[in-house]
């Protein structure tokens, strides 16, 4: 098929570079031009696992191309794509501005019947509002589905060709074919449905998983007061599988682009038609006060945080990554800089970004983790990166100048920790605690 793709964002040229994987030709649309001159040099955007040798080679096989020119992507294309970003409002609401804007652009060069895909998240009704824009602006036949995205960062090269299931929401029914047809180069599991219920599939299963997260969180906090380890209750909880075991890693709460936006957006739409979502208002809630868990056990351990030294290790949402958005790190590192603590950051890729964010002379930006250690008084591992886990744990008691482990992902097992004179606290694994309270730092 020839497909044309609007917005090159992490949905946008994911999805674009696997259609043309896949054996379709695809040109991605951005009305960026220094970012279309950087893709057609190879160089990603954004930061995701093996992406720039598969824009490689679908570039030279031909199946792939940049540019900032909508009409002629337009014309050439099939299958129009809408891959823009739907930010926050502050009121919580998704801002459909660059939707708007591409549906009439979408109108405007439409040069004969086109089918145009929604991969945005968008509220219910977005898509007929889409429509209604893109009727306004062509005397051309066109038909609007909504195919939702559930791709993640990191992972979203693998997610969106071997993904769990595809939806197309689809109001003509003549669409089912070609469409099931495109996709089941990635997948059997389709399920065509309409375009609302599509849209709200959406935002629904975004909900549900951060359910499964702050319903862990809430249990590890009780775990914490109960003596029992929340690792081993997840282990238990998951094997039933009418629950299932991703999802349930207890921690600092989820961040990055999707859940924190669509949980809010979720409980607009719901307020919208007079319903209020009490359980996703709790989920959200339990998620901003996980986070300052840590801040608590840094205080519990160290006392007045004024003056002390903390490192960090990690800032990026979630490992792979260099996303930062909605990452539980700026609400902590903010806070230790309130507090008086100086800091020691370090993260694999997610320093530049953070840098661009939050730049503080309490802060001091490390090469590596063992820096980030060096002379600190507690170090925060923040994002579970592989990097972390390979740290040789008992030098740390040579370096730092308390060792006070706080580790807010549960990344380390109690076997590694014990016997490496480490003072080390995790999420909702009380025993671990006891287990590796060293002799001569125990209170
Ligand atoms: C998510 C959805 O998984 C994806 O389907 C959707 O398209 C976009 O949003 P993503 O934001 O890339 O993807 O990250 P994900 O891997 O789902 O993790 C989200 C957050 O939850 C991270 O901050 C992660 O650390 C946290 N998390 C995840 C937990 O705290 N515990 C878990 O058990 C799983």
């Amino acid at each position: 098929m020839d497909i044309a793709v609007i917005g090159t964002g992490y949905v946008g040229l994911v999805s674009g570079v696997c259609f043309a994987e896949v054996g379709n030709n695809v040109i991605c649309v951005d009305h960026d031009e220094q970012k279309i001159e950087k893709l057609q040099n190879l160089i990603s955007p954004i930061y995701e696992p093996g992406i720039e040798q598969l824009m490689e080679k679908n570039l030279n096989a031909g199946r792939l191309a940049f540019t900032s020119d909508l009409a002629q992507a337009i014309s050439q294309s099939e299958l129009i794509i809408i891959a823009v970003g739907t930010p926050s409002l502050p009121n919580g609401e998704a801002n459909l501005t660059y939707i708007e804007q591409a549906a009439m652009e979408i109108g405007k060069a439409m040069n004969s019947y086109k089918i145009i895909a929604t991969k945005s998240t968008v509220p219910v009704g977005t898509n007929e509002h889409i429509q209604m824009i893109i009727a306004m602006n062509t005397m051309q036949s066109f038909d609007v589905v909504s195919i939702p995205e559930f791709l993640r960062e990191g992972s979203a090269i693998n997610d969106t060709l071997h993904p769990d299931r595809i939806v197309l929401g689809i109001e003509n029914p003549s669409l089912a074919a070609p469409l099931t047809e495109l996709h089941r180069s990635f997948t059997d599991q389709i399920f065509v449905t309409s375009i609302r219920s599509a849209e709200m599939i959406k935002y629904a299963s975004n909900a549900f998983l951060a359910t499964k997260i702050s319903f862990i969180n809430e249990i590890s906090n009780i775990c914490e007061k109960v003596g029992a380890d929340v690792t081993e209750v997840a282990k238990g909880m998951g094997q039933d599988k009418r629950i299932g075991s991703s999802f349930l890693s207890a921690g600092i709460g989820y961040g990055g682009s999707c859940f924190p936006k669509d949980t809010d957006a979720l409980i607009q739409i719901a307020g919208n038609v007079d319903y209020e979502f009490q359980l996703l208002k709790s989920v959200v809630e339990v998620n901003k006060s996980q986070r300052y868990k840590v801040i608590t056990k840094l205080e519990a351990s160290l006392g007045p945080l004024s003056g002390k030294s903390v490192g960090i290790w990690g800032l990026s949402f979630k490992p792979n990554t260099d996303d930062i958005r909605y990452a539980p790190s700026i609400e902590i590192v903010e806070t230790l800089i309130r507090a008086g603590a100086r800091l020691k950051l370090y993260d694999p890729i997610a320093m530049e970004k953070f840098r661009e964010r939050i730049n503080h002379p309490a802060i001091q930006w490390c090469e590596n983790a063992l820096e980030a250690a060096t002379g600190a008084n507690a170090i925060c591992l923040l994002t579970d990166w592989e990097e972390f886990k390979a740290v040789p744990l008992s030098q740390l008691i040579f370096v730092m100048e308390q060792p006070i482990l706080i580790d807010g992902r549960n990344v380390f097992s109690k076997e590694q920790v014990q016997g490496t004179g480490l003072e080390y606290y995790s999420v909702g694994r009380p025993d671990l605690i006891r287990a590796s309270r060293p002799k001569a730092l125990a209170r």
